[in-house]
């Protein structure tokens, strides 16, 4: 089978180490990949939103199966096109991916659909939001652009002007482009967050070992918002209870409102939840795996994941074997360029990737990083993700922390309290 993986970041590393694993792959792409899909996979400079050269390169390249890492190419419908041209896709389609771009929508579907959220409200309009947010007597709240805002569109105000100021700006202002013209004003929801993916082909799922992100740039989470500096598996506050309601009453129902609503689901459906006092609460549905959940998730996978992604995508879910874990938990230490999140610095040389090499049971996952001379550089904000399995949580911290003080490259940020809070408990 001739495979191609779009996208080019930590998320599409691991994928790539993980399906080149399989007996069943002949040929394994990357578009465009980075300086570790290089390592397992043919890089091809195609970028992850020229849909006409990625639609032009399954053809020429007579890929059998396309796997879509990141949101935005899915958003525009990618899956589709590439559906239309014969190729087998796992991601959804343009209606599907709506689940993530379009937060109202998702909002939407949770209510008629019974889904436990919190409870929100929609604005296009700044009078109508402050009026609203007049009337509200508990802080922080939480606002929310309608669109992809690659992970930094909520702000959680903690009184009525900075509210009121938060919303003009998106609705008057422009932050946010597009995606912020539309407003959601949310319940804010107090607990502990919990990623839980499952593959799907849109009439069965499977659900995937829960993660947990670490979404502040600062230890303590402090700062500002990431794409996610760090993640582990399983987080000790998803407990068997609590899986099986986020299957029942998040995931099932999920996946039977896409079909109900005609649309082609095959992919992952990502639920981003609360795990509040009161149960599961989606904070959030992705179209896609997390970056950098499936950093943790991932190696802990110990089926052949083509069979499940080439199931998914010809929507044959139900024959496929249940999913083999590895019981040992994983920890991912996000390690991110200077100036991240606000912007990144390229070209900073990156060493003791050699080193880390020999170490067992751990994984470097490249993210923003390309080839320089004999070199690996920094070419992006996040630029590796250091995974490590052990025995329990905190072996898989030390060996993960053991690995991150071998890697230096200027600049250089990364929290130090990964995992911390299965820890603290
Ligand atoms: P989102 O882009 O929707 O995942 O939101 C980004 C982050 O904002 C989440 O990971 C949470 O930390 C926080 N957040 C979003 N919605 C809520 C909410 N309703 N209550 C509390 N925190 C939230
Ligand atoms: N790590 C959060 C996400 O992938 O959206």
């Amino acid at each position: 089978m001739r495979v191609l993986i779009v996208g080019g970041g930590g998320r599409e590393h691991v994928l790539a180490w993980k399906i080149r694993q399989s007996p069943l792959v002949t040929r394994l792409l990357c578009a465009p990949g980075n300086a570790g899909t290089a390592e397992v996979a043919e890089n091809v400079a195609v970028a992850d939103g020229d849909i006409e050269g990625l639609v032009a390169l399954c053809r020429t390249e007579s890929v059998d199966l396309a796997v879509i890492g990141p949101e935005v190419p899915l958003a525009a419908g990618l899956a589709d096109r590439l559906r239309g041209g014969g190729v087998k896709v796992f991601g959804p389609g343009a209606a599907g991916a709506r689940l993530e771009s379009s937060k109202a929508h998702a909002k939407r579907l949770m209510q008629r659909y019974l889904i436990p959220t919190g409870s929100s409200r929609t604005f296009q309009d700044f009078e109508d939001v402050a009026n609203y947010l007049e009337a509200q007597q508990h802080y922080p709240v939480v606002l929310k652009a309608d669109g992809l805002a690659a992970g930094k569109g909520v702000v959680l105000p903690e009184s009525l002007d900075e509210a009121l100021a938060a919303a003009r700006e998106m609705l008057e202002g422009g932050r946010f482009g597009d995606a912020g013209r539309t407003l959601l004003v949310e319940e804010y929801l107090r607990g502990e967050e919990v990623s839980v993916l499952a593959l799907t082909d849109g009439k069965t799922l499977a659900v995937m070992e829960p993660a947990q992100d670490h979404k502040r740039i600062y230890d303590g989470d402090r700062g500002p918002n990431t794409g996610g500096m760090g993640a582990y598996s399983p987080p000790p506050v998803a407990n068997a209870k609590f899986l099986a309601d986020v299957e029942r009453e998040v995931l099932v129902r999920i996946v039977h409102a896409l079909a109900r609503e005609h649309v082609e689901y095959r992919g992952v459906v990502y639920a981003g939840l609360m795990a509040t006092r009161g149960g599961a609460r989606v904070i959030e549905f992705n179209c896609r795996f997390g970056d950098p959940e499936a950093q943790a998730i991932i190696p802990r996978l110990r089926s052949d994941i083509v069979p499940l992604l080439d199931a998914c995508a010809i929507g044959r879910l139900n024959q496929v074997e249940d999913l083999e874990w590895d019981p040992r938990p994983a920890v991912c230490v996000v390690m991110a360029s200077g100036g991240y999140p606000a912007s990144s610095h390229k070209g900073d040389v990156i060493t003791g990737l050699d080193e880390v090499r020999e170490m067992d049971d751990v994984h470097v996952f490249h993210a923003g990083t390309a080839r320089q001379g004999g070199d690996v550089v920094t070419a992006g904000g996040r630029v590796l993700g250091v995974t490590a399995l052990g025995d329990d949580i905190a072996a898989a911290r030390d060996r993960a922390y053991a690995a991150v003080e071998k890697i230096r490259f200027d600049g250089m940020q990364f929290r130090r309290d990964i995992a911390s809070r299965a820890l603290g408990r």
